[in-house]
């Protein structure tokens, strides 16, 4: 039996009378997720539902679309009964009345009628609201369905929609606030693991594999793709079957998922083997600086861009410090010295994805007409540059990397040699890649972590690694 949805009916039934009032008119598709297949038809990924249609129903289940009719104001839930054959392979299955009735509908139709509804609809002249598909079935349901190429769907997408949906889904109410932290719960037991395990000789994947372990038994899965690696200045390190050796970093970056699917994303990096060096704890306590001094600028009416930008002198200062970089932080900083440390966004926000509503539009969700994204090197990969308001949760992720191709690069061009000591930096060639990631809920006067904390300060990163 699929979970039923974590809040309750009249909940869902208020998000689309708000929808309904944004669109103002038209009729609005929400396209469930179906299974989707691995290696053969019948061998499933795992399903995941699509968060804009969880957002508005709360149905965690494939076989379902819904359509929103803001004129008539009304949502027609499109599915059918579960057949023989479904209770057979799949044990007790809800009827489609009740899941309309968990999500707080009377109206539904079988599945077919989606076709005859949305046609309807197009011959009356009437807006069809969609939102981009970023899965080739939906991109070929709604070509289908819009009478256009599939290609074409991406155009057809509403604007009014896009933005109804990120303006509704932005702000988190309290009860979207405690699934987070339902997430961080389990998050902050896989990183727990993760330090404890942090021990010359063990397998990267073991551990890994232990941890996402740990999201699926909580009754979640894994809110994107474990990273546990000794480097950690390869972003999307995948865990391989390496052991991690005495005296490196291990950089982790995991979340779990509440049972509702809203998203825990913290990295830690830890020293194998229980003690930093100097070298390594000086780069940490830069790292954790610049974090501590970003969490700390958060508050409604900030600029995330600007956040971004003071965390980053803090780690050109703390990198002059070291005397990796030169010359005036806040110079370097303007000219993108530091994104050959620093080549990563700042942070982005949660939800119920990790990168939240990313499949909207990047840009949709982070920015706006006053602050547009910067194409410089570094910057240019900042998801969430707007003015923060008071609800939103988002990541606050500095780091330190050596990533030896670019340092190559940039090194044999000469580039930002005003700000950068190469030589110095020559030193740290196979040092990895420090980051501290943690996830903060904009209140009306700051910022709040979420979650238990979890070991930061490097004494207490220490302690938890085992012997
Ligand atoms: N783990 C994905 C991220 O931190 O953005
Ligand atoms: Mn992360
Ligand atoms: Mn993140």
């Amino acid at each position: 039996m699929p979970a039923p949805p974590p809040f309750d009916a009249d909940t869902y039934a208020a998000r689309r009378r708000r929808l309904m009032e944004q669109l103002g008119s038209g009729v609005a598709l929400l396209l469930g997720n179906g299974e989707s297949a691995s290696n053969y038809a019948a061998n499933h990924y795992p399903f995941r539902q699509d968060s804009t249609f969880l957002y508005f129903l709360g149905l965690d289940c494939p076989g379902l679309d819904a359509v929103v009719d803001a004129d008539a104001g009304r949502t027609t839930l499109f599915g059918e009964d579960p057949g023989l054959e479904a209770v057979i392979w799949e044990g007790p299955q809800p009827s489609i009345d009740a899941l309309a009735q968990q999500a707080g509908l009377d109206d539904t139709a079988p599945p077919g009628a989606l076709t005859e509804t949305v046609q309807r609809a197009r011959d009356a002249g009437r807006m069809v609201h969609t939102l981009p598909p970023y899965r080739e079935a939906h991109r070929r349901r709604l070509g289908a369905l819009l009478g256009c190429k599939p290609e074409a769907t991406d155009d057809h997408a509403s604007d009014v929609f896009i933005r109804a949906v990120v303006a509704q889904r932005e702000s988190k109410t309290d009860a979207e606030v405690a699934e987070v932290e339902k997430a961080l719960d389990v998050t902050r037991r896989m990183h727990l693991l993760a330090m404890q395990e942090a021990r010359s000789g063990a397998v990267e994947r073991e551990v890994a594999g232990r941890m996402e372990g740990m999201a699926r038994a909580a009754g979640g899965e894994t809110a994107f793709p474990t990273i546990f690696s000794e480097r950690g200045e390869v972003f999307h390190n995948t865990p391989s079957a390496q052991r991690l050796t005495g005296g490196a970093l291990a950089l982790c970056d995991a979340g779990g998922t509440a049972p509702s699917r809203y998203a825990g994303d913290i990295t830690r990096t830890a020293p194998v083997g229980g003690a930093f060096s100097q070298k390594q704890r000086a780069v940490y306590e830069i790292v954790l600086d610049a974090q501590e001094a970003a969490l700390s600028a958060i508050e409604p009416g900030v600029k995330y861009k600007d956040v971004h930008r003071l965390a980053a002198r803090h780690l050109a200062d703390g990198l002059k410090g070291v005397g990796m970089m030169k010359g005036d932080p806040e110079e370097a900083v303007r000219e993108g010295a530091h994104a050959l440390f620093f080549p990563h966004g700042l942070g982005h926000m949660l939800g119920l994805d990790a990168h939240d509503m990313e499949a909207l539009g990047e840009d949709v969700v982070g920015y706006d007409d006053e602050t547009t994204r910067s194409e410089q090197f570094g910057l240019n990969a900042l998801r969430l540059g707007r003015e923060l308001k008071e609800g939103f949760v988002l990541t606050v992720e500095p780091g330190v990397y050596f990533i030896e191709p670019l340092i190559e690069q940039w090194r044999s061009e000469g580039r930002h040699a005003r700000f950068i000591d190469y030589d110095a930096v020559a030193d740290y060639e196979g040092f990895g890649g420090i980051r501290i990631e943690d996830d903060v809920l904009v209140t009306s006067d700051g910022g709040r972590i979420l979650g238990e904390p979890i070991p930061k300060q490097p004494e207490a990163v220490e302690a938890a690694v085992g012997n």
